[in-house]
């Protein structure tokens, strides 16, 4: 794997921000420029390494952070935002604090926003564009969704670069999830094909938190906080009447992470359901025996289900949305129906109470812990945008903010390891079988 940062050229000019490059003055201090975070922080890795030799070092990331010298002059560049895919709790945050750092701290005089993502780089598609001031996000923060709106598809990138190149952009942030970055990688291309000097950073935002080699996404843990509610209504009305069924859908196309984490952090679940863990639904093993044995010892249940789980069961819908996406059949309605059914056919009463809170989850304000890591983000994204890095997007390992390759980012998608820690975890507060066959 290539964790090596592309720049736009030599970073000559005095960061205008006031820091030190020393330690012990009590000034806080600039990032030197080759500081590393190691990928894999465990001893034998360590071993692994000194066993290959002398040479070789261990994978690491580039540290994120203000640098010494800058490449742009931030009085002459020309940023722009454009926020795309999903809606996700956090991004007026993170647009916000990409104006704050760049004006006040940078000195930069000119940001603008794209409207409606990547749309709004097309000519054809007419959207104005807005002149990002700090006055006109000042608030923004207290809202859900984006000020600049956003959409799902990808779009030309050469009209996309003409465009930049037409306004003599000279920084492009992409906030966005998968798709947005494999846009911004395309950018990135054709930007480079032309050897143009605009650079591009990415901010990564889903609810999914599928980003590859970002250990959390913004927007994810305002998610799965609001998703909580739902489990917890499910509690009360599966315990509150005999043989209770609570059975609550969330989002997760195809990582389970926010139903995984809404189960650990409201431990009334007993059984999570996610895409990265197959499960059966009939046999001595499956689910719906799995449910009548809980029923008869305590008498009600609650069942987590993530929207991209036991798509299997459900015939091959091979329709995709915008950005490429297969659209989903619903797994949360099928096993409401079969639960139901195969209870009522086994002659155990019960009731069953559906929840979907749907993007009720995803369209709110961030919480107090999602807005602090919005602004650290849109933070070190300037940083890094203004010496001139590019074709990288601001990611998190081991709770240090770091640089990540946007090619590396999109090579794969993260999903839950059903061998790792968070599983594990999982089925230690839910009881579930750790496997269904
Ligand atoms: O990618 C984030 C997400 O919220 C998924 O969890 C969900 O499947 C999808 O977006 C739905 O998005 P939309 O309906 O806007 O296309």
């Amino acid at each position: 794997m290539d964790l090596t940062i592309e720049r736009l050229g030599p970073a000559r000019i005095h960061s205008p921000l006031n820091l030190s490059t020393q330690l012990g003055d009590q000034v806080c201090n600039f990032v030197p420029d080759d500081e590393k975070i190691l990928y894999d922080v465990s001893l034998s890795a360590c071993r692994t390494c000194r066993r290959e030799g002398a040479e070789t070092l261990p994978l690491a990331f580039e540290r994120a952070g203000p640098r010494e010298k800058i490449y742009f002059d931030p009085s002459k560049v020309r940023a722009a935002v454009v926020t795309c895919g999903g809606l996700c709790p956090g991004i007026n945050n993170v647009v916000r604090a990409l104006v704050m750092e760049l004006t006040y701290h940078y000195g930069v005089r000119h940001i603008y926003g794209f409207r409606f993502g990547y749309a709004g780089m097309v000519p054809d598609f007419g959207y104005d564009v807005l002149d990002l001031t700090p006055e006109l996000v000042r608030d923004i923060h207290h809202d859900g969704g984006s000020l600049l709106g956003s959409s799902r598809g990808p779009q030309d990138p050469e009209v996309m670069v003409d465009t930049l190149d037409r306004m003599g952009i000279g920084i492009l942030f992409t906030i966005g999830g998968d798709g947005t970055h494999r846009g911004a990688m395309a950018i990135h291309e054709e930007i480079s094909r032309r050897g143009l000097k605009i650079a591009v950073v990415g901010i990564p935002k889903t609810i999914d938190n599928d980003i590859l080699l970002v250990e959390k996404t913004f927007g994810f843990e305002t998610a799965f906080s609001i998703a909580i509610e739902a489990i917890r209504a499910a509690h009360v009305e599966a315990s509150g009447t005999p043989n209770g069924v609570g059975l609550v859908q969330l989002m997760g196309r195809h990582s389970g992470y926010i139903a995984a984490n809404a189960a650990l952090a409201e431990p009334d679940v007993n059984c999570v359901l996610v895409p990265e863990v197959p499960f059966v639904i009939d046999g001595e093993r499956g689910l719906v025996a799995w449910l009548r044995r809980r029923l008869e010892k305590r008498g009600h249940a609650v069942i987590v289900v993530a929207e991209g789980a036991g798509q299997e069961f459900l015939g091959g819908n091979h329709s995709t949305d915008a950005s490429g996406n297969v659209d989903l059949a619903d797994i949360g309605l099928y096993l409401k129906q079969r639960l139901t059914s195969e209870l009522k056919a086994a002659g155990v009463s019960h009731s069953l109470k559906y929840i979907d809170p749907s993007y009720i989850i995803r369209s709110a304000p961030a919480n107090p812990n999602d807005s602090l890591f919005c602004a650290t983000l849109a933070q070190n994204a300037v940083h890094a945008a203004m010496t001139g890095r590019t074709g990288m997007l601001v990611g998190i390992w081991h709770n240090i903010f770091t640089h990540v390759p946007i090619a590396a980012a999109v090579s794969g998608r993260k999903l839950i390891d059903p061998e790792g820690e968070l599983w594990r975890s999982v089925l230690e507060i839910t009881g579930q079988p750790a496997a269904w066959q």
